[in-house]
């Protein structure tokens, strides 16, 4: 398994600090063991997704999924639907891992590099049904919004990737950068937002699903919890 550096490749502002996060002996173990069953090593060219599969089905990348509890849950109840998860951080990648492997899902492969660059130049353009951000960092201080992921390229890169009638789902308990998603996301002329009046969908019209950590975090601290939904045009 390859190491994303956080310092090569093109951008000289990472939505992400690769912190020196511990890694329990589990999930060590599951790195070293189920990389090469879930694994997908980042490679500067475009994938074939339906060879990493081993089939041809509707795609969902989930980016930054932390620990991955929500992207298993997903897996596990849409088996005729595939699931890619993109993430830096190696103890999320190692709890999921040992996770997926206790489950068996077929479902399921994970990317541990920078998702901006997986986007750029792993996952061809239309190859994708759906795109989950949830609870990306907020970054809340004003010097560093500039690391916020959600910005006018990143939003024109995801569309791209989207097949036509592709969605694009949201969420965040960090109500400035809600508003910053909103802004941002309604300036794209690739997506249409699925809410009524152009803003927040309601909680509860998507179909449930499990909260993440950061979603209970934050309801924890009582933040309330906005989600938005495009599709691409
Ligand atoms: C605030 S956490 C949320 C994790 C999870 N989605 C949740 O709700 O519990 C944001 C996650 O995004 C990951 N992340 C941030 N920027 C990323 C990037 N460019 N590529 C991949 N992962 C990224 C971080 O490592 C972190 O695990």
């Amino acid at each position: 398994m390859q190491q994303s550096s956080g310092k090569s490749g093109h951008r000289a502002i990472r939505s992400y600090v690769l912190r020196a996060g511990r890694v329990t002996p589990g999930q060590q173990r599951a790195l070293d063991e189920h990389w090469s069953r879930f694994g997908v090593e980042f490679e500067p060219q475009a994938l074939d997704l339906a060879r990493v599969f081993g089939r041809d089905a509707a795609r969902t990348l989930e980016i930054g999924f932390g620990n991955g509890e929500h992207l298993l849950e997903r897996a596990l109840r849409q088996p005729d639907h595939d699931f890619l998860g993109v993430e830096v951080h190696r103890p999320g990648i190692g709890h999921l891992l040992l996770a997926a492997a206790t489950a068996g899902v077929p479902n399921l492969r994970v990317i541990a590099h920078d998702a901006i660059e997986v986007l750029r130049q792993q996952l061809a353009p239309g190859s994708l049904n759906e795109v989950q951000l949830l609870f990306p960092d907020p970054w809340p201080k004003k010097r560093h919004h500039k690391r916020r992921i959600v910005q006018p390229e990143f939003v024109a890169l995801v569309a791209s990737r989207l097949a036509s009638g592709g969605r694009l789902h949201l969420a965040t308990d960090w109500e400035p950068y809600a508003e910053d998603m909103l802004r941002v996301l309604n300036d794209c002329s690739l997506l249409a937002n699925c809410a009524a009046a152009g803003g927040f969908i309601d909680v509860g019209a998507l179909a449930a699903r499990r909260a993440t950590r950061f979603e209970r975090r934050g309801e924890r601290l009582g933040h309330r919890v906005r989600e938005l939904l495009y599709r691409r045009c």
